[in-house]
């Protein structure tokens, strides 16, 4: 009896079971070695889990330290990391026109589609679709609301926010506050202003929009969809599974955003704004069509605002780490104005060491932490001299690039000197590229720079800003990132300088 129990209702299941773990298992570890010795790219150099399995790679994007591993790497095994089976990461400079540049006699390279993918397939294209004719009919669309001219028309509007947000913060010197948060509510009421023709108000009620709280979660959502896209055909499945709540937030922002656009689009108005050009330029020609305005107005609001709020946040937190800069910076911008008044985007669109300081923040904590992956054309392609095979995924990663010391001399330092006199033999500047190179690259530099010019000079004209708690110091890349960085807040007190 208790033979024929073992064998009979255990022995064969278990057998079978088992059976089946050690096919898996064999499979499995086929495949990680086709992966490390066979597989096309075999001779590139990286970490062993990392080059068998996508799965490492997976699971440092959720952790959110993807971009401290890509550092690591990059320093053990050189410019070029194979960084999962079919994946190269890059942090040499000449990667950048080969990856994202228009090579005469080359083909392009396409976006990955998996990081851009729609959320529903009857969604319109936008100007981040990997779809490139649609890209560039949006580009030349939008180009016109991203000129010098534009931003010249835009000054006062972008002034009179930069005002409210001063103003804010002078009611509450003395006190600690999280520049982190209010950075963001600047720069999104702005990009909010001249694009959806109203602000968010943030800075005005001192506390986040729905808009703009969602959005703050988007990198987490995009890091989530664009992990889950590199398991065709388990992704069908997996998005049934993403969070209900997080796709209930995708459409009700959205929905907002839809309100938002329609709202402006019925005005009947010339104001200076984003919208405005646009207009003029479908009068003429194919631009952005009905249905897409509202997708591509979301992503220009949050593209423009995350970014700028992350570079300042970031400028800020080296500028309290570093006393030599902050003085010497705070003494120039003191000594070209008379009065806060005075302070404009036309004003301070001439002051070297200022942006000396602003691409070394740039360069310590790129808004873009890494980069936006691009596929070999079939045939393949050759990039920095050697010969990539077609389907692989590049991409120039900043984080790791910019923190290379092969790349720049203390990498780990807020140097600006660096980029006043450059020496290219200690710091190879075609390495950064914060804004990225060619079609893709951001639209929005002029007025990225311009915003962080203006803020920079009247909070340090006006302010003298310490630590909320002294101790409160650490390397910027030591948060986690999700697409970009998850920022931790920046505790500061300002005390009004006495100038006006
Ligand atoms: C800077 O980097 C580029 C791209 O890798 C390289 O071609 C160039 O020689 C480097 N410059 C110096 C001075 O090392
Ligand atoms: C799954 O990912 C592939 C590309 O990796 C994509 O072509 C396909 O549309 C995705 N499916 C869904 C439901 O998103």
């Amino acid at each position: 009896m208790l033979e024929i129990f073992d064998l009979e209702l255990i022995g064969k299941p278990a057998i079978l079971g088992f059976s089946v773990t050690i096919l898996a298992v064999l499979l499995v570890v086929l495949y990680g070695s086709y992966n490390v010795f066979l597989h096309p790219l075999r001779h590139y150099p990286g970490p062993l889990i990392w080059r068998a399995f996508r799965l490492r790679y997976v699971i440092s994007i959720h952790r959110g330290d993807f971009h401290l591993r890509l550092k690591e790497f990059h320093d053990k095994y050189g410019l070029v990391v194979r960084v999962a089976p079919n994946e190269l990461s890059y942090a040499d400079g000449a990667a950048w026109k080969d990856i994202y540049g228009n090579r005469p006699g080359h083909p392009l390279l396409q976006k990955n589609p998996t990081t851009f993918q729609k959320m529903n397939p009857n969604d319109p294209k936008s100007i981040m679709s990997p779809d490139e004719d649609a890209h560039s009919r949006m580009r030349k669309a939008f180009a016109n609301a991203f000129s010098e001219k534009s931003l010249k028309d835009q000054s006062p509007l972008i002034e009179g926010h930069i005002q409210g947000f001063m103003s804010q913060l002078k009611s509450r010197s003395g006190k600690p506050i999280d520049l982190v948060e209010w950075l963001n509510f600047l720069t999104f009421d702005i990009s909010g202003d001249l694009s959806f023709g109203e602000s968010f108000d943030c800075v005005k009620n001192g506390k986040a929009h729905t808009w703009v709280e969602i959005a703050n979660g988007f990198g987490r959502g995009l890091a989530i969809i664009a992990t889950v896209n590199l398991y065709p055909p388990l992704n069908k499945t997996l998005h049934y599974l993403l969070p209900k709540k997080l796709m209930q937030r995708q459409m009700d922002h959205r929905e907002i955003s839809a309100a938002k656009a329609e709202k402006r689009l019925a005005m009947d108005t010339d104001r200076p704004d984003f919208v405005t050009p646009v207009k003029k330029f479908n009068e003429k020609r194919a631009g952005i069509q009905p249905n897409e305005w509202s997708l591509n107005m979301g992503i220009i609001v949050f593209a423009g605002s995350e970014t700028t709020a992350t570079g300042l946040a970031a400028i800020v937190r080296e500028l309290l780490q570093n006393p030599g800069v902050l003085a010497r910076l705070t003494s120039e911008i003191r000594e070209r104005f008379e009065e806060e008044r005075h302070i404009t985007i036309a004003t301070t669109g001439n002051h070297p060491y200022l942006d000396a300081v602003i691409n070394e923040g740039l360069r310590i904590a790129p808004p873009a932490v890494v980069g936006v992956p691009r596929i070999a054309p079939p045939g393949g392609v050759t990039i920095c001299g050697r010969h990539v095979p077609k389907g692989t995924y590049v991409a120039v990663n900043q984080f790791p690039a910019n923190r290379l010391e092969r790349n720049f001399r203390y990498p780990n330092s807020f140097i600006p000197e660096r980029f006043l006199d450059n020496n290219p033999k200690t710091d190879n500047l075609t390495a950064f590229q914060p804004f990225g190179i060619g079609r893709h690259s951001c639209i929005g530099m002029k007025l990225a720079f311009a915003e962080m010019r203006l803020v920079l000079s009247r909070l340090l004209y006006s302010f003298n800003i310490v630590l909320a708690d002294p101790k409160d110091r650490w390397d910027w890349g030591t948060q986690p990132s999700s697409m970009f960085w998850v920022k931790k807040p920046l505790r500061v007190v300002l005390r009004k300088s006495g100038r006006t």
